[in-house]
């Protein structure tokens, strides 16, 4: 194991999520890639954030938008093929950004070589074994072998048919029928890994947002679930599709590869609550990082939000690892709907901004954050998330906080594209909300960001826990190590803030009176 240095550069960085279908489009086909990103580099570079992370842009049939994998080393030509890619490293390289890809080990797209292969083998060859295939349950083998169900709705199983035409065996998906689970006891598939890592590490990637970090390995017998049916990637405690011991040796083997490559770094998607259990995903030759949802699940609430900071640096502390914050990303509502929508939600939005980027360790901020975009209603006909479909249209699924992100101008599609028929459509009021009616105006969201982010350059260490200062209820203050306090009042009454003079270096909203208004949060120097 490589021995890191004790402050490595993305303990405090601030990423920026780059969901490219949605961040700028520059061929004019309605769906955003990487020569619209080129284009918009300086964007990041007015925001100050340190490192991207780019979400799946390898080849695909865009069955789960990038997630379901047919080549993982090349780059989709939806997205500009690999030179733009490389491109856009040189450029980001270049304004001293770093380049995080999304990495999709659990899967592969059911358009990949190897599924393809399985399909036309034989039950039991070896082209089936880099997958989980079974036969059925009943003397006709029509049952699925167990009771799993995917994450986006349905079984988690699909049967196919045989070369001869009869129904054959089931292969099991934790997510779209699209996706086909690997079976990572095949020695191939960590080969295979082990081969895309470098190529992109070698490319210039500075790391890796792992993709369902916790759900490779499956139990050998793979045991029905206790409880048939679980909400979007909200998992219990014992349910077997996820958090098996297995992936241990899964991330030692990740982690073996990027120890040659001392500069790079790992981010699990961890949706795993239990704390110690979050804590193992990050021992010292495993990830890096570890997404912590909790505070992505809190809403505007003073001991929801306390809980949720408390338990981050809780797990965090257990695995000596930086804890990681984030308040959305693209499976999830975006902040200011979930705090309550409109003025409201997005003075709590701002308020949450202040409170993400005091507190110690890396923070990701999700494209369209730093507008403060809200979600958006979506008419049925233009849904396009696999869970609208396998839910059997109960559930609306995660297109509205992936609408495309508004640049400039009073119309749509405020020059995200050249054409008007973007790939999921934007709202017609999000004129005051784009970059360009944003950029100038010192009262706006994306000014607010770019200061925060920008003060917290400036702080001398950020370190690793906080100190909570006595408040009154509905407030929430805490001290950070290097001195900066950051108080947030999500009561329903302005609060007396004991401010000294000059001592206000960033407030979300204007301060009364000394008083701190609700939904506003301020950062005060000591
Ligand atoms: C988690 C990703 O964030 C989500 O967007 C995707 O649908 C699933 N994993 C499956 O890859």
């Amino acid at each position: 194991m490589t021995e890191l240095p004790e402050d490595p550069w993305w303990s405090r960085a601030v990423f920026y999520q780059l969901y490219p279908r949605s961040f700028a489009d520059g061929d004019g086909d309605g769906v955003g890639d990487l020569h619209g990103a080129l284009a918009r580099l300086d964007h990041l570079t007015h925001l100050g954030v340190d490192a991207v992370w780019l979400n799946p842009v390898m080849v695909s049939p865009m069955a789960d938008h990038g997630y379901d994998v047919a080549d993982p080393r090349d780059v989709d030509p939806l997205f500009g093929g690999i030179d733009a890619l490389d491109r856009l490293l040189g450029a980001a390289h270049r304004a001293g950004i770093r380049v995080t890809m999304d990495l999709v080990p659990n899967h592969t797209s059911a358009a990949h070589p190897w599924f393809v292969e399985a399909l036309a083998s034989e039950p039991g060859s070896p082209a089936r074994e880099r997958y989980i295939f079974r036969d059925g349950a009943g003397s006709d083998g029509a049952g699925p072998p167990n009771n799993w169900v995917s994450v986006f709705g349905g079984p988690a199983w699909t049967r196919v048919s045989e070369a001869d035409g009869r129904p054959g065996q089931w292969y099991l998906h934790l997510f779209d029928a699209q996706q086909p689970d690997l079976n990572w006891d095949n020695p191939e598939v960590p080969a295979d890994l082990e081969r895309t890592l470098r190529f992109w590490l070698d490319r210039g990637v500075s790391g890796f947002r792992i993709d369902v970090a916790h759900g490779m390995a499956k139990p050998p017998d793979l045991p029905d679930m206790a409880e048939a049916g679980s909400p979007l990637l909200a998992l219990g405690r014992h349910d077997p599709r996820f958090n098996h011991d297995g992936v241990r040796r899964i991330h030692r083997g990740i982690r073996s590869v990027l120890d040659d490559y001392p500069d790079a770094v790992t981010v699990g998607e961890i949706w795993v609550f239990d704390n110690a259990d979050f804590a193992k995903y990050l021992r010292p030759d495993e990830l890096h990082l570890g997404f912590n949802f909790h505070l992505v699940r809190a809403d505007f609430d003073a001991a929801e939000l306390r809980s949720a900071i408390d338990n981050s640096l809780a797990a965090a502390s257990l695995a000596g690892s930086p804890p990681t914050w984030t308040l959305s990303n693209h499976d999830v509502e975006r902040e200011v709907t979930r705090y309550g929508g409109g003025l409201v939600g997005l003075a709590r939005a701002r308020a949450m901004a202040l409170v993400l980027l005091a507190l110690p360790g890396p923070a990701f901020i999700y494209n369209g954050s730093e507008l403060g975009l809200p979600n958006v209603e979506l008419p049925d006909s233009v849904l396009q998330d696999p869970v609208w479909e396998r839910s059997g249209h109960t559930e609306r699924g995660r297109d509205g906080c992936r609408v495309p992100i508004p640049w400039s101008g009073d119309v749509v599609p405020y020059g995200f594209s050249t054409s008007p028929d973007t790939w999921l459509p934007m709202p017609s009021d999000w004129g005051p909300l784009t970059v360009a009616a944003q950029q100038d105006d010192s009262s706006s969201m994306l000014t607010l960001y770019r200061r925060a982010i920008a003060l917290r350059k400036g702080r001398s260490r950020l370190g690793r826990g906080i100190c909570w200062l006595p408040s009154d209820p509905g407030v929430l203050a805490f001290r950070c190590e290097d001195g900066l306090t950051c108080v947030l009042n999500a009561g329903a009454a302005a609060v007396p803030v004991p401010v000294p003079d000059g001592k206000v270096v960033l407030a979300s909203g204007p301060l009364t009176d000394a008083a701190l208004p609700p939904d506003t949060a301020v950062w005060i120097s000591t």
